[in-house]
């Protein structure tokens, strides 16, 4: 069973949230992006407000309402989202990390619309800064969370991320199951930290934003009584 947290349980702390896709330039008139609806991590930017927490909320280009009580930030690109983190991160106690980052950009942005031709169009794209492994490995690094959208391997694949970005904590979500995740008002996680694991779920991104934030304040205290 889920439960909410206490309305006071992030009092006096400070939360900074990606979420939703980012968009990466061909040209002018084109990017490339995902599926990336921002419903988890807007949720949790309003489970957070409501346990008294000050949210940062970091937003690549989603269509969804600012939640009650959040700081709002809009960005586009990778860059311009790891821009937003640094220059926000430093009273933070707790990041979390739900936008779905594109992994590579452009290598070059078209100064003008790219035309058709007849032949073969080729794009070469280059690898894009990591947000999450960035803020977790900063000197003094806030309690760093995580997601991770996995098809296969779930389990393994969310704990090397835990363990590879130094994390103290992975929400993980199986993209293969019908209705949950990407898009959906649904979704389940599987959890992990470095003594732990628990399975939230399925029920509503907001029961699981609740359910989740609950979590996040529990190892939180942990770790820094
Ligand atoms: N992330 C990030 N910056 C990136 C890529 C990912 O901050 N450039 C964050 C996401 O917000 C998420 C976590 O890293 O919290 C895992 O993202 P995911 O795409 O699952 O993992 P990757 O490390 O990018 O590996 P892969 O896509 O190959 O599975
Ligand atoms: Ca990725």
């Amino acid at each position: 069973k889920l439960i909410a947290p206490p309305p006071l349980l992030l009092k006096n702390k400070k939360l900074l949230i990606t979420a939703g896709p980012t968009r990466e330039a061909l040209d002018p008139v084109r990017y490339i992006s995902n599926h990336s609806s921002g419903k988890m991590g807007f949720a949790l930017a309003q489970a957070a407000a409501r346990a008294g927490a000050e949210v940062t909320l970091i937003a690549g280009p989603v269509n969804l309402p600012t939640p009650a009580g959040c700081r709002r930030l809009d960005v586009e690109s990778a860059q311009q989202m790891l821009d937003s983190v640094l220059e926000n991160i430093a009273p933070c106690d707790i990041f979390i990390a739900t936008a779905a980052v594109a992994d590579y950009r452009a290598s070059i942005i078209a100064d003008n619309k790219i035309k058709k031709s007849d032949t073969e169009l080729t794009l070469t794209f280059v690898k894009n800064p990591d947000i999450l492994k960035t803020v977790a490995s900063l000197e003094s690094a806030p309690f760093t969370v995580g997601f991770a959208a996995e098809s296969q391997n779930l389990a393994e694949y969310a704990k090397g991320k835990l363990v590879n970005k130094k994390l103290d904590m992975i929400a993980a979500n199986d993209i293969t199951q019908p209705g949950l995740g990407f898009n959906s008002d649904h979704n389940a996680l599987q959890v992990f930290w470095n003594s732990g694991e628990r399975s939230l779920g399925p029920a509503t991104k907001t029961e699981l934003a609740d359910a989740l934030i609950a979590l996040v304040a529990t190892q939180y205290n942990n770790k820094t009584s």
